[in-house]
Order: C-alpha cells, then sequence, then structure tokens
C-alpha cells in the first residue's frame, strides 16, 4: 500500500541551544495525534534532539543560521522528521556516523554517539551533508501507537 501524507508541519529556528528542547517538544506534540506509546514518544523525542544539537553545536559551530524541521505523518503512521542545517557540513559522513566518532574538543561533553543513538530510535535515517553546504538528516518512526494486536487500523491519521 503506498502511504499517504496526512498532515505536515515545518519549523524554523535560530540555531540556539534553548530551541533544541522546543524542537524535540514540537515534534512530540505533532506526533500525539498518533496516539503513540510512551516508548514510540521518547523514540522521537530522542532522534529529533540528537539531530538538532547537531546541527546547532556543530553546524553552526563558529556561526550563525536556522535549522529547518518538517515534520509529515502518513495513512501507515510513519512519521518522517526532516532537519535541515546550512551549516559546515561533513567531510565523511561514513565516517561521523561510526560510533564514538566526534570532532568535538575533548572539554565538550560530545562522546561520538548521536548518530548511533538516532540509528538505533528510528526504522530509517539517511544522511546527507556537503561541506560548506550544509548537512540534511532525514529519519523515520513508524508510529504503531496503542491498538491493541491484530485490531485492523482504520484510522485516518
Ligand atoms: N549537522 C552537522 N553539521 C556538521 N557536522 C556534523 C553534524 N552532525 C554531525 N556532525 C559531525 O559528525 C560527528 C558525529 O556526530 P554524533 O552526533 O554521532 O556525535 P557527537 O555530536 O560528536 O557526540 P554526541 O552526539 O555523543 O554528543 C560530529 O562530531 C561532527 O563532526
Ligand atoms: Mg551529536
Amino acid at each position: 500500500m503506498k502511504k499517504e501524507i496526512v498532515n505536515e508541519l515545518k519549523t524554523r529556528f535560530p540555531a540556539l541551544s534553548r530551541n533544541e528542547g522546543t524542537a524535540r517538544a514540537i515534534a512530540a506534540a505533532f506526533a500525539m495525534q498518533r496516539d503513540p506509546t510512551v516508548k514510540e514518544i521518547a523514540a522521537v523525542k530522542t532522534a529529533v534532539s540528537e539531530a538538532v544539537t547537531n546541527s546547532i553545536d556543530h553546524g553552526y559551530r563558529d556561526r550563525e543560521g536556522f535549522v529547518e524541521m518538517t515534520l509529515r505523518l502518513f495513512s501507515d503512521g510513519t512519521l518522517a522528521v526532516h532537519i535541515k542545517d546550512k551549516g559546515a557540513g561533513i567531510e565523511n559522513v561514513g565516517e561521523a556516523m561510526r560510533p564514538t566518532f566526534t570532532t568535538a574538543p575533548a572539554e565538550e561533553e560530545h562522546s561520538g554517539l548521536g548518530f548511533t543513538i538516532m540509528e538505533s530510535f528510528t526504522d530509517k535515517l539517511r544522511v546527507r551533508s556537503a561541506v560548506g553546504r550544509g548537512t540534511d538528516v532525514y529519519m523515520e518512526i513508524k508510529l504503531k501507537g496503542k491498538l491493541p494486536p491484530d485490531t485492523e487500523d482504520t484510522r485516518d491519521a
């Protein structure tokens, strides 16, 4: 069955640390329409938090800029989260995604586990980046919600 978009929300905010919590709360609120489980909401918040923190801390490390977050809900319950920045970009995405790889200075509390965490909390993760142009993180999380097993899903959102 081809999935259809049933709802969409776009936000754009300056790369300030305090906006990480705002983005996480917006994504969680958007996901609520699907009556998610506590575990699903935790996954949404964690994945968004890691991606947005990366844009703020690494993408815009030495510059100002904006982060764009687009949320889409599909008819089959898939939540798609797209987080984009126009910051520094990543030289080697494969290397950056390896557990414990970090370019952050030792005095900062970065353990190089953000992408690993995103991977474990999502059903799909795709990272595109170009040095000097920015980074684009696309994630999908399947929201199955609280319907009991073997119940036909007749929800339209
Ligand atoms: N949006 C981004 N812009 C530029 N570089 C990025 C971006 N996201 C990730 N990176 C690069 O990829 C590396 C790995 O990211 P990852 O989130 O896995 O770890 P971290 O942010 O260094 O540490 P942690 O997430 O554990 O705090 C970063 O150190 C940084 O070099
Ligand atoms: Mg990180």
